[in-house]
């Protein structure tokens, strides 16, 4: 540990205050333990005469408890990623270490190689300014190192080390050196990776990693070490223009109103022109507050308030940009979306998507293809699987402010999270906002739902009946809808059977194409309420995703959920259509309830027990509840 230890013993102010002061390289490691990346870690660590982590820990430690100003060792940098990503739910299988040298300050996202590689590096990548690639100089270049150097192209690290490993092993030949890195110029360049320095090591005896080898005077380049204390990395961010999404607005009291973030991109000062967006007006920043006072300025990585010099309503998951070169708005996009979840993606099915400080809802509309990370070639798909990655077209339910991925990872990534589990399912990279986006407005109509209701002289609502198959839905649906209309009541029913022959004919049962059977039939029942009537569904509609996307299209009381409850055992004794029969016979596959899920509502608004209940008995009770609902009576 010398090259702290004298700073450390003597100064340990001066020691803190040149450490913070350092710049910070993250970087990530690729490759499998035959690879030799443990020990070239390992090695790495301990040639760079690091500062293990709880030593450094002890130290921050020890400044505080002497109350020396600024004993505050950057070590939030190593813990806000942590934090960060358990927040996203993600299982974490990176292991960051933290070392420094004299000159920079390291923080390394060892990946394992195994079958869960994607989601790990994809992970441990997010906040990589550089990859080290390792290749076993007997082995060459492998299916598994151009897997790595695609995700590392797609997530936009522009700079890779190929590090040639174990040259000790093949005699330190040159020649084996320069056909490996000849073989690996040829892949990078079709998978946009631009800048490669390509270093022969041997992690096992040290050649080339912190001191130049003695047994490779062919080769006349950097370092390993060297090359990652000196790549220029970073600052292209405090270039860009200002990106700063709202993390918090701070209202302490009546005269003050700030917004609290993290600077995304670029640099702010009071005075500057800046635009709200999604919103698009202009203000200007009065301030620039920090813990420590207010700043002339404040660049890339600071976390500031700003105030405005007006009032303007921004909320959190807004973001303030450049007035002059605002990031871009859009509610549709293009993007490329790595699986991280053993259940497949489904399009149409809605996802929270969070990109910076916003959280939205959003569904997959096409998955367009996925690649063959192995191959690069694209192949069509209806869903994606764990760890494969897709070019899929996003719709969120409000507009949002990003940038393309390329230009800001910050600011262009995105995670999906699945609304039931809260579990991350999903990292994403938007590439552009689809241009039909801009194209499509919504059409304002004079006569509106209002109206059409007031004529029909009744509120619109939808009925959703969900249920085994043969729990008897469309019985009960029938009889609920004769009593309304014999009431005098506008209605339709959308039943299961008959929408599927029409409408909806090209969908069968699996998952993916029920998602879609529900998506479509809830934008039907929309579409039906807006125009005034009482719409009574009759589907199964197994999972309680696509059901509360049906809920969340409609107004607050317009959605009514009927849970037709009748245990399986009691469905499939009656089985009405025989399928159960079918089903158990092998006949019939994903039959809900037998080999496909169904999923029960937690709270509906209406819980009918077939087993108590007469069909007729149901119908009332539903009729009733409808009418209370509405403060009516139904005579
Ligand atoms: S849903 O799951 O997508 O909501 P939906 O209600 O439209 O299903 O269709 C269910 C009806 O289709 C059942 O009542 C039954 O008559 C028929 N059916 C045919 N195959 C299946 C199957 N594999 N699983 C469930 N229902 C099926």
């Amino acid at each position: 540990m010398a090259h702290v230890s004298d700073l450390i013993a003597s100064d340990i102010d001066a020691y803190l205050a040149a450490h913070e002061s350092k710049s910070l390289l993250r970087f990530i490691t690729c490759g499998s333990v035959d690879d030799g990346k443990s020990t070239l870690i390992g090695r790495l660590l301990y040639d760079s005469k690091m500062i293990f982590e709880d030593q450094l820990a002890a130290l921050a430690a020890d400044s505080k408890r002497h109350g020396t100003q600024g004993g505050d060792i950057d070590f939030a940098l190593l813990v806000d990623g942590l934090a960060a990503e358990r927040e996203q739910g993600i299982t974490i299988d990176v292991a960051y270490r933290f070392f420094s040298t004299d000159r920079r300050k390291f923080i390394v996202a060892d990946t394992p190689g195994h079958e869960q590689y994607t989601r790990n590096m994809v992970t441990g990548a997010s906040t990589a300014d550089l990859a080290v690639i390792l290749v076993d100089a007997r082995q060459g270049v492998l299916t598994q190192t151009r897997r790595h150097s695609y995700l590392v192209g797609l997530l936009g690290i522009r700079h890779v080390v190929l590090a040639v490993n174990k040259m000790d092993l093949v005699g330190y030949d040159r020649s084996a050196f320069d056909a490996i890195v000849a073989d690996y110029r040829d892949f990078a360049a079709r998978v946009g990776l631009a800048a490669v320095t390509a270093i022969p090591i041997s992690g096992l005896k040290g050649d080339n990693i912190a001191t130049a080898s003695t047994a490779m005077d062919w080769y006349r380049g950097p370092t390993l070490l060297e090359h990652l204390e000196s790549v220029e990395v970073g600052d292209a961010l405090d270039a860009a223009p200002l990106r700063f999404p709202v993390q918090w607005v701070n209202r302490p009291n009546l005269d003050f109103r700030g917004y609290a973030g993290l600077i995304a991109a670029g640099r702010v000062a009071p005075g500057d022109r800046v635009r709200l967006l999604p919103s698009g007006r202009e203000a200007a920043i009065a301030r620039v507050v920090s813990f420590d006072g207010d700043l002339p300025c404040a660049v890339a990585g600071q976390s500031v308030t700003l105030t405005l010099d007006r009032e303007v309503d921004v909320s959190r998951g807004d973001m303030i940009a450049a007035a002059d070169a605002p990031a871009e708005v859009a509610d549709q996009f293009e993007t490329v979306i790595v699986w991280m979840a053993d259940e497949p993606l489904l399009a149409g099915r809605p996802y929270w998507l969070k990109i910076g400080t916003k959280s939205v809802s959003a569904s997959i509309t096409e998955i367009k293809h996925q690649v063959n990370v192995n191959t690069l070639e694209t192949q069509p798909a209806k869903t994606l699987g764990l760890n494969a990655i897709g070019t899929c077209n996003v719709q969120t339910d409000q507009p949002i402010a990003f940038d393309p991925y390329e230009a800001n990872r910050d600011t262009g990534g995105f995670i999906l999270v699945d609304r039931m589990t809260n579990a991350t399912v999903g990292a994403g990279m938007i590439r552009f906002a689809l241009r039909r986006a801009h194209n499509i407005h919504w059409q304002a109509l004079d006569v509106n739902k209002a109206a059409r209701a007031a004529m029909n002289g009744q509120r619109p609502a939808v009925l959703w009946f969900t249920g085994l198959s043969g729990a008897g839905k469309s019985t009960i649906a029938n009889l609920v809808e004769k009593r309304l209309h014999a009431l005098g009541r506008r209605t339709y029913t959308l039943d299961g059977d008959n929408v599927r022959h029409g409408l909806n004919r090209d969908l069968g049962f699996t998952d993916a194409d029920r998602v879609e059977n529900i998506r479509r039939v809830a934008e039907v029942a929309k579409l039906m309420v807006d125009a005034g009537l009482v719409v009574i569904t009759s589907f199964i509609s197994p999972f309680r995703a696509e059901r509360a996307l049906a809920r969340d299209m409609l107004a607050a009381g317009e959605f009514i959920e009927v849970f037709v409850d009748t245990p399986l055992a009691e469905a499939e004794r009656r089985d009405v259509k025989g399928l159960y029969r079918k089903a158990r016979a092998g006949e019939l596959a994903n039959f809900t309830g037998i080999d496909s899920p169904y999923e029960p509502p937690e709270a509906p608004e209406i819980h009918i027990d077939t087993t108590r209940l007469t069909p007729v008995e149901a119908a009332e009770m539903i009729v009733d509840r409808l009418f209370e609902d509405f403060n009516e009576v139904a005579i």
